[in-house]
């Protein structure tokens, strides 16, 4: 017995990485899977190691960021499996550039992948949802890049966090439908991040491997949360963003409110406000310059 036994999840960018260990993690949960990939290579080969293992699975290739593409897939669920239960939007691709280098093509390449690439495979399943009056499970793939920021990352960001935005809203808009609609925020070792890290983590890792330790940044670690996610067991949780790696799961508080100023019921002036600002520091604690929130959790990341 499986989490996922009789049901049918999609998973876009399932070809490698993170959305490959999704597709087979939910596939052994015992799911019917289609596996969303632009590279058909990479597609077919991740939908052969389910069927290889028992599994059900079909390759779909092309642009999640394409509508067509995104309506296919759902028609595809439902023309060879009969149903849609779940689908998982993962796919994505990074251009790092700080912001004054950064090209108007390497903008537009990432905003268009993350946010068309959720937002138009989110219509059709829950176009289909709606038709077919069923409920349905969300997972969406944002990142500590746009949750806390990272240097370099400005595209890629502000991507990231219009997702867990996107996911947020969407929940709302689903709750009378038994829709839910969950975020993560993964950090695995993949062809997308391994050339980001430093030499000497990349050599710890290879040595704790080698000591049959737990490989802590393996993309298949991503996978539990994310079956659990599209299970009915989860259906009582909607609009959360899930921080997940190695044996770690995480929950993120939404921006939220922490301090206020008030004025004498009229509209501030200028100069009487720059005198009052300091107070909300004050009051929160918080730092009034810019601050890297992801170098503050690096003991997480990088433990
Ligand atoms: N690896 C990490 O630490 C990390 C951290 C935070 C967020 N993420 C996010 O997790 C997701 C998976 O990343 P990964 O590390 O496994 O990367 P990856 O490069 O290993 O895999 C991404 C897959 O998505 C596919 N893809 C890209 N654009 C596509 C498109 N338009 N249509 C269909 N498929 C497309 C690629 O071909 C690739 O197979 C991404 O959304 C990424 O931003 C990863």
């Amino acid at each position: 017995m499986g989490l996922l036994d009789g049901k049918v999840v999609i998973v876009t960018g399932a070809g490698r990485g993170i959305g490959r260990g999704e597709a087979l993690e939910c596939a052994a949960q015992g799911a019917s899977v289609v596996v969303a990939e632009f590279d058909p290579d990479a597609g077919e080969g991740v939908a052969k190691e389910i069927v290889d293992a028992g599994g059900a699975a079909v390759a779909v290739s092309g642009d999640v960021a394409e509508a067509a593409t995104a309506d296919s897939l759902v028609a595809t669920a439902v023309e060879q499996f009969g149903r849609l239960d779940a689908l998982v939007n993962n796919a994505g691709i990074l251009r790092d550039r700080t912001v004054a280098k950064l090209s108007e093509d390497d903008w537009d390449a990432v905003v268009r992948v993350h946010l068309r690439g959720h937002f138009l495979p989110t219509r059709a399943a829950i176009r289909h949802w709606r038709e077919a009056k069923t409920p349905g499970h969300l997972v969406h793939t944002a990142s500590t890049s746009g949750i806390l920021g990272n240097f370099g990352q400005t595209n890629y960001g502000a991507a990231k966090a219009g997702i867990a935005a996107f996911s947020t809203i969407v929940a709302m808009e689903g709750a009378r439908a038994g829709i839910t609609s969950n975020a993560i925020a993964p950090t695995a070792l993949t062809r997308m991040t391994l050339d980001l890290m430093p030499q000497e983590f990349r050599d710890a890792r290879d040595e704790a491997l080698e000591r049959g330790e737990f490989d802590f940044f393996a993309p298949e670690n991503v996978a539990p949360l994310v079956a659990y996610l599209c299970s009915d067991e989860s259906s009582h949780i909607s609009g959360k963003v899930f921080g997940v790696q190695g044996d770690s799961v995480e929950i993120y508080q939404p921006f939220t409110s922490v301090a206020e100023i008030r004025g004498d019921g009229r509209r501030w002036d200028p100069s009487v406000l720059a005198g009052r600002v300091d107070e909300l520091f004050t009051e929160s604690g918080i730092v009034p310059g810019a601050e890297n929130m992801m170098a503050k959790s690096r003991h997480q990341i990088l433990r």
